[in-house]
């Protein structure tokens, strides 16, 4: 037996989705960057649940290796007969599970912790048998509607299909949310038949079966009817990330960040930004990105899985990707850091640089059109305009090294492996292709020849 008090999750997340029309399985697209059926069990966890079930048919490989770190028990249910099917098949999973179970509709990314503390006080006292999470929707079209007795009590929920028009006109609406104790719940949806518009077992039934046999059935009430919003179709992923970014970045505000526009802005759901950061419309923060204090993210600047220093400057139109970028950093625009670049403090990335697998000590620069790939910068390095590491040879791939202080000029290439040592020169325009030891000036170039009278020559006497 578990402990009795201790909540498990069943997340309710077979269904086709057919009206995604993806190859992705429904609760696989992203709101905010995290997939619909991780907003479900990051909730899960922000509730204490002991135990998550997440219940899986169409797409279960993908939905498998979405989730392979998570602490879930993924249950197939092999026919997707309707949700009192898809809740029951946890059944064997909980069989020793005496303590609550919540089961839940995995297409609800926008549900609040607060509202399921609300729905788990309201099962508190002995004798409810359940609790169901209800909300008034203006438009409750497609909803199951919550039909009351005379003394209030909820008698049973209908679905759309099956509702005659006064049920139609009911505002209250069930939001596929379900608590109760794991033996009763189990014993209850076993009882559950398919007599209905969808031939299909009805989870809802549980309401209905529970006042029938004089069960009491309580409900608490989402405050926020966009939270309820339910995911079917691209138009509702659309609205729900909508609602889901507000309430990012109206987070972030409060804490001290300032966006131009914050409805243009898009910031994932895992990213942090500190304080005094100003971020403007059209940034992009993705997968997990920290942003320090005093930052500036420029108009289109994308970001992903990427660490920003504090009192940096990410300048317009930068794409930068599985990197680290330090204090007061200037990058762009239109810079391109590709992954594992690893930028120390007061470097520079100027307009069209690319950087690959490099690292760059302290104030370090490349200011204009180069491209710097599998190298190592020492500290106060400076890469002339359109400088580039030459690091793959149609079959391998090789490193650059360059010592403190050294100054690369314009244009040249560095063919790698290669060193330049600290406190060296290369001449602008040279290919380099050995060591330029401390303190030399390398150069490798053609010396240049000046022809006299050319011109006179070769176009005759006026020089035509
Ligand atoms: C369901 C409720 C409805 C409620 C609404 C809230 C029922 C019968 N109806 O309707 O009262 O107002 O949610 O959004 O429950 N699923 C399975 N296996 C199945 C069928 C569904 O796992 O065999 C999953 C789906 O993946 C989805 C969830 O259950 O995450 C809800 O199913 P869906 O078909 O979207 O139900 P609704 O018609 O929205
Ligand atoms: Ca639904």
């Amino acid at each position: 037996m578990g402990d009795s008090n201790e909540l498990a999750l069943v997340i309710m997340a077979a269904g086709k989705g057919t009206r995604m029309r993806s190859r992705l399985p429904k609760v696989l697209h992203p709101v905010c960057g995290r997939p619909i059926v991780m907003h479900a069990i990051v909730l899960g966890q922000d509730l204490g649940a002991a135990r998550i079930v997440v219940i899986a048919g169409q797409g279960i490989d993908p939905l498998r290796d979405v989730l392979r770190d998570q602490d879930v028990e993924i249950v197939e249910q092999r026919e997707q007969l309707g949700t009192a099917h898809a809740a029951l098949q946890a059944s064997d999973t909980l069989k020793d599970h005496d303590g609550p179970v919540l089961v839940m509709n995995g297409d609800h990314p926008l549900y609040r912790a607060e509202t399921f503390v609300g729905l788990m006080d309201a099962f508190r006292p002995s004798d409810v048998d359940l609790s169901i999470l209800v909300t008034e929707l203006p438009k409750p079209h497609g909803y199951g509607r919550v039909v009351r007795g005379n003394d209030g009590n909820v008698q049973k929920i209908v679905e759309e299909r099956d509702a005659d028009q006064a049920t139609k006109t009911i505002r209250e609406v069930s939001l596929g949310a379900y608590l109760s104790n794991g033996p009763y719940l189990f014993d209850t949806l076993r009882k559950i038949g398919n007599d209905n518009a969808q031939s299909e077992y009805y989870l809802t039934d549980l309401i209905r079966i529970t006042a029938e046999t004089g069960g009491k059935v309580v409900t608490a009430a989402a405050a926020d009817w966009e939270e309820t919003l339910g995911i079917n179709d691209r138009v509702e992923l659309a609205q729900a990330e909508r609602i889901m970014r507000r309430r990012i970045n109206e987070r972030w505000m409060r804490d001290g960040v300032s966006f131009i526009d914050p409805e243009q802005t898009y910031i994932d759901i895992d990213c942090s930004i500190g304080a005094d950061t100003v971020i403007q419309p059209g940034a992009l923060l993705r997968r997990g990105t920290q942003v320090g204090e005093g930052c500036r993210i420029d108009a289109g600047a994308l970001i992903d899985a990427s660490q920003v220093g504090d009192g940096s400057w990410i300048k317009p139109h930068c794409w930068i990707e599985d990197s680290k970028i330090g204090r007061a950093c200037v990058i762009g625009p239109s810079a391109h850091l590709r992954p594992n670049v690893d930028l120390g403090n007061g470097c520079r990335v100027g307009n069209y640089v690319e950087v690959k697998n490099s690292k760059f000590g302290d104030g370090s620069k490349a200011d204009h059109l180069s491209y710097i790939g599998d190298s190592d910068l020492g500290s106060g390095v400076t890469i002339g305009c359109g400088a580039i590491t030459v690091n793959y040879d149609g079959q391998n791939k090789s490193r650059t090294t360059i010592g403190d202080g050294a100054f690369v000029g314009c244009n040249s290439n560095l063919i790698a492996p290669v060193e330049v040592e600290p406190g060296a020169y290369v001449a602008a325009g040279s290919t380099i292709t050995k060591t330029v030891p401390g303190g030399a000036l390398g150069v490798g170039r053609a010396q240049q020849r000046n022809i006299e009278g050319w011109r006179e020559k070769r176009f005759k006497k006026d020089g035509k």
